[in-house]
């Protein structure tokens, strides 16, 4: 079986790779010649664990081959996925969906066979369908099925999500149409089915819907804890102790419950706000989400007051080392990271601000203001700081002891905006400690 993978982003280059490794033969295409050229070259352009040998064992084996040729792609592909980006439309905050509408009619005029056309971006609701009328327009003589497939691997642990998803999704249309879209998407699945996933086969709206659904509840529950950590501070609660009483209760779970920074990266920003467009657009407003949005982005701009207050009221001419500066560990991903905010507002408060992240700094170089500097360690970011701020929690960053650390400042303030480290130890090691909800 072949198919073609639009878009060698997190979501194309992951999939492509991982469903070679299932014994399918996938060809990526990008329109970026860079990225093809590295990815040809053996340099996989994005960081993801895992990556850079799955891709290498496929490529080796002839069955992941990347190109910005559309046509060599398609040939004799049974199937094409489209995983280009949906970011936000600048000034409305509706997913911006001229790429998916553009790779879609790309394919349409260059198809020579007959195939599935199945959206694995994150589009919203009634998208599939003008994704089928644009393409039946183009190629009134030719068959091509659409179906939309989501995806929700998260970055950092993406290879595994994808091998050992929790579902999979499949959106199609009635009758045959839809028949032959799942059944080839039955078969590029089969390894799946025989670990027993579950496969949710339903409409293209409704499966366009969840993955919305999805993402802007965790968005919700994230937000949710933040708030609550909030109170805890103001009572003299412990929020790590709260997220655990409830997240044990089996309906409520455990994960997503861990107060922060707010949320960031490149899904549950847009995704929410996209969310919440469409359902006014279709006059049934999801107003826990908006709420929710501007929860969220309050919090990050809160985090910097917080940075400011801990320094005694001002930033002005200290040193402020920053850890992490990717939206979350184990990825380069800057897009949406609490960071952004955060630091641009020392720098502005006449801060000097040092930072260091393992894989994040050359993606962040261009984001953050030109004062930023960045250092080689965490060791590095710290000597001589004034202030320490945990942004992102790195397990590198997780392991360093606290008396080194202060050893190597100047300053005694620690804000630890993940809880990641021990209150009594930071404070034996003579520092000013602060955390998030505790
Ligand atoms: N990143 C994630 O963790 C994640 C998880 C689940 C779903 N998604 C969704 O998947 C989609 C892709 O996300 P991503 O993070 O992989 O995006 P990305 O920006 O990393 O990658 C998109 C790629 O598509 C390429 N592209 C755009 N138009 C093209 C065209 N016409 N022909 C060929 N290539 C083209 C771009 O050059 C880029 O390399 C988005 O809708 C996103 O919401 C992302």
């Amino acid at each position: 079986m072949r198919i073609a993978i639009i878009g060698a982003g997190y979501v194309g280059l992951v999939s492509g790779a991982c469903f070679a490794e299932f014994g399918v033969e996938v060809c990526v295409v990008d329109s970026v010649v860079e990225k093809i050229e590295a990815l040809r070259g053996g340099r996989i352009p994005i960081y993801e664990p895992g990556l850079d040998k799955l891709v290498a064992d496929n490529a080796r084996e002839g069955r992941l081959s990347f190109t910005t040729n559309l046509a060599e792609a398609l040939d004799g592909a049974e199937a094409v996925f489209l995983a280009v980006g949906t970011p936000t439309r600048r000034g409305d905050g509706h997913a911006d969906l001229s790429y998916v509408f553009a790779a879609a009619e790309e394919v349409a005029r260059t198809a020579k066979q007959p195939l599935v056309l199945v959206t694995k971006s994150t589009v919203p609701v009634g998208t599939g369908r003008r994704v089928r009328e644009l393409v039946q327009a183009a190629r009134p003589d030719l068959q091509i099925d659409v179906a939309s497939n989501p995806e929700f691997l998260r970055e950092g642990s993406a290879i595994g999500d994808f091998m050992r998803p929790d579902r999979v999704v499949i959106g199609i249309e009635t009758g045959a149409s839809g028949e032959r879209a799942l059944a080839v998407l039955k078969r590029l699945y089969r390894p799946l089915y025989l670990i027993e996933t579950p496969i949710v086969a339903t409409s293209i709206e409704t499966a366009e819907l969840i993955k919305y659904s999805a993402n802007a509840f965790l968005a919700t529950k994230i937000t949710f804890i933040n708030e609550i950590a909030d109170l805890c501070e103001k009572v003299g609660a412990n929020v790590q102790d709260v997220a655990r009483g409830m997240g044990l209760d089996g309906r409520i779970g455990r994960k997503f419950l861990h107060a922060g920074p707010g949320y960031g990266g490149s899904c549950f920003p847009k995704d929410t706000l996209a969310l919440a467009k469409t359902a006014r657009d279709f006059g049934s407003p999801v107003r826990l989400v908006e709420t929710t949005i501007s929860v969220n982005d309050d919090r990050k701009v809160a985090m910097a007051d917080r940075v400011v207050a801990a320094c005694d009221g001002s930033v002005a001419g200290k040193t402020i080392a920053v850890l992490g500066l990717t939206f979350k560990p184990e990825t380069d991903d800057m897009r949406e990271a609490a960071s952004l905010v955060v630091v641009p507002r020392l720098v502005q408060a006449g801060a000097t601000v040092r930072a260091f992240d393992p894989a994040g700094m050359d993606q962040a170089r261009p984001l953050l203001p030109a004062a930023v500097q960045y250092a080689e360690s965490a060791m590095d970011a710290v000597a001589g700081a004034d202030a320490l701020v945990l942004l992102t929690e790195w397990n590198e960053f997780r392991a360093l002891s606290a008396v080194r650390l202060k050893g190597l400042m100047r300053g005694d303030v620690l804000l630890d905006l993940r809880n990641v480290y021990d209150r009594e130890a930071t404070q034996q090691a003579g520092f000013r400690y602060h955390a998030i909800g505790r």
